[in-house]
């Protein structure tokens, strides 16, 4: 069982959608998933076409084989939950308490025999984050291909650095660029800075800005379900092969 935390310094970068793709890509491989949204806005429920009302989530349930929901696009599922603002400010005073709950949680799911296990969390340092990687084997970074997100990865490297400084089992960051803009310039010069920068830990493939993204996002799907032959679904397919290839070696 691989634990991969979809992490970014600034928001926006795409980790809830990536997650989710890269999630659903990996079961169409005949994986066996699990996924976990460790983020208080409990999006991630909407790539899967969800009914919010219906599941309780970890907050109240904790990680657990029980806590684990079917999602229609063949993993499982545990989303962060709705909650109210004191059982979250409750919730957060746990997990910094106790910063293996989420890692804990996972243990508790190896019966279930899931290979991969991903973990979508909010932007920036948070308390998810630090949980999130005291559990993680990998910490995928998405970035955009600006200037912006090539500043915030030092804070990113640091901050990884920090919690799994003492787990040898944690293997590396890798780097996804996500929103690629076609045809533009500064967009491949950040790429060619990227792989100058980070070589070996920089995605071979890209994900490109795609207007199907958020079209399928209004639609409570994954792309690569709504448009499965559209540029980003064919890159989440490449990313996962990439990805599959890379946890083997
Ligand atoms: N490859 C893409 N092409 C076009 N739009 C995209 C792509 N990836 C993500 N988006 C859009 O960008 C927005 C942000 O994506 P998403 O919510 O996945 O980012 P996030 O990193 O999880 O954000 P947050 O930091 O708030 O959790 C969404 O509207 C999504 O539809
Ligand atoms: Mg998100």
């Amino acid at each position: 069982m691989k634990t991969i935390a979809f992490i970014s310094g600034k928001g926006g970068a795409g980790k809830t959608t990536l997650a989710a793709n890269i999630a659903v890509a990996l079961a169409q491989r005949k994986k066996h998933v699990a996924l976990i949204d460790l983020d208080p806005q409990n999006a991630q429920r909407l790539h899967l076409g969800m009914d919010p009302g219906e599941i309780a989530g970890l907050v109240r349930e904790g990680i657990s084989p029980a806590s684990l929901f079917d999602s229609p696009f063949g993993i499982k599922f545990i989303p962060f939950g709705r909650v109210s603002g004191n059982e979250l400010e409750d919730f957060e005073a746990e997990l910094k308490k106790n910063p293996r709950w989420v890692s804990d949680g996972i243990h508790s799911l190896a019966p279930a025999g899931f290979d991969v296990v991903i973990l979508d969390t909010p932007p920036g340092p948070t308390p998810y984050l630090e949980q999130a990687l005291m559990a993680a084997d990998r910490a995928m970074v998405v970035v955009l291909a600006d200037a912006a997100s090539y500043a915030t990865l030092p804070k990113i490297e640091s901050l990884v650095e920090e919690f799994t400084a003492h787990r040898p089992e944690f293997e590396d960051i890798n780097i996804l660029i996500n929103q690629m803009p076609i045809n533009s310039k500064l967009g491949h010069q950040v790429r060619s800075a990227l792989y100058a920068n980070y070589s070996k830990k920089l995605v071979p493939v890209a994900v490109y800005k795609d207007v199907r993204v958020a079209q399928a996002l209004a639609f409570e799907r994954p792309v690569l379900q709504y448009k499965p032959g559209c540029k980003a679904s064919l890159n989440i397919q490449s990313v996962t092969d990439w990805l599959i290839d890379s946890l083997e070696d």
